[in-house]
């Protein structure tokens, strides 16, 4: 009676022969090692690739960010025109914006929609900046031609070097999507969406004509992937980051190159719209913000403004979007029982 092993052995000679008329080798054999080294080759490139692509990465964000404009390759504003045009301009990160932008040495035109606010941050800008300042009192959720042609007619003989179309509104309290009033849904797409339309469209055909000038989109992190409890607002940041995406293509290969569209979509910034008192590394000043966005402008058609914020936002894409959607809707539902608790404490 055969042993087990004299079976092994048998089954094993019988199967070397199988493998051997079919024209394969057996698992032993050294040519069994060319799919593992060509599996660990291409293996080995796509990490060289992701490595190569953090590490370039990591050194434009210093390059950039921690060099300043001299450094960054961003572009000398005062080479695209005379004027910058900032809507949303008598607070926060537009009001940044506006003063950053004439300490470049451009003149400001600032559209927002209290007249006394206007008058006072154009005034401190004329102190601190020495340029000149025009104001234009406009409320972003009238549409109306009248409104749009009012803004027009001041701005169409202006030599303009920057729009940046900063104009925003968010939600008052985190809210399911429903339970908002439709009202406020449409206020935020005219404030968010429609003025941003209207200001490109009226200002890009004379950068156009002169071949010069930047546009700068203020997007929003919620507007790069789906915001629950701020539905509308992040969905009207996506709009604000395709389109401006979009335009960069069609401007980078159509035949005008030389203006430049930028979408910039910051996490949190410590303005009245966030909410936020207390400035932090991941919540900058507005006016720490936008100096290290405008070292950007020219060099990145996207950013996320900042070196903490670009840092979140390659922390966040390490985690699969589901997990993260979650989170932050958890996070959203916390802020918004906070709220109503405070609210009903109040009443
Ligand atoms: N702060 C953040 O954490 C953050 C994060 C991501 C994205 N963003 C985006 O950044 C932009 C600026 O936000 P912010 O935080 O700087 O806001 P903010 O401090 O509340 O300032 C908003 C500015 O817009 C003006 N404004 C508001 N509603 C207007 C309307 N209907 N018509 C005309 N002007 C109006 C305000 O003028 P009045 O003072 O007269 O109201 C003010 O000058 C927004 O697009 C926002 O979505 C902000």
């Amino acid at each position: 009676m055969p042993s087990q092993s004299d079976s092994a052995s048998e089954f094993d000679r019988l199967k070397r022969e199988a493998l051997m008329n079919s024209g394969k080798n057996s698992p032993g054999d050294s040519s069994f090692l060319i799919p593992n080294t060509v599996f660990a080759f291409v293996g080995g490139i796509i990490a060289a690739y992701y490595i190569f692509k953090f590490v370039k990465a990591s050194l434009n964000c210093i390059k950039v960010f921690c060099f300043g404009r001299s450094v960054s390759g961003a572009v000398d504003f005062n080479k695209l025109g005379e004027w910058a045009v900032v809507t949303g301009a008598t607070d926060g990160i537009g009001k940044a914006y506006a003063e950053e932008l004439a300490e470049e040495g451009l003149k400001i035109c600032l559209i927002s929609r209290s007249q006394d606010k206007l008058e006072q941050t154009a005034k401190e800008i004329e102190e601190n900046s020495g340029v000149e300042t025009k104001i234009i009192v406009m409320d972003f959720s009238d549409t109306t031609d009248e409104s749009y042609n009012r803004i027009e007619e001041v701005l169409k003989d202006l030599d303009i070097a920057v729009l940046v179309n900063n104009v925003g509104m968010s939600f008052s309290y985190p809210e399911n999507y429903i339970q908002y009033p439709i009202k406020s849904h449409i206020d935020m797409l005219n404030i968010n969406c429609h003025s941003l339309l209207r200001m490109m469209h009226m200002v890009m055909p004379g950068m156009t004509a002169r071949k010069r000038g930047a546009v700068i989109n203020i997007s929003s992190a919620s507007g790069v992937s789906p915001t629950a409890l701020l539905s509308s607002y992040g969905a009207s940041k996506a709009f604000v980051l395709s389109l401006s995406k979009a335009v960069s293509t069609e401007i980078l290969y159509g035949s005008n190159p030389n203006i430049i569209v930028q979408c910039v979509t910051p996490f949190f910034v410590k303005t009245k719209l966030a909410g936020i008192r207390k400035s932090s590394f991941f919540v900058p000043e507005p006016n720490y913000f936008a100096q290290c966005a405008l070292n950007t402008v020219g060099v990145w058609d996207h950013t996320y403004g900042c070196l903490s914020h670009e840092l979140q936002a390659a922390a966040i894409q390490l985690v699969p979007s589901f997990v993260s959607r979650i989170i932050v809707y958890r996070q959203l539902m916390a802020a918004k029982v906070r709220y109503l608790k405070k609210n009903k404490k109040a009443n």
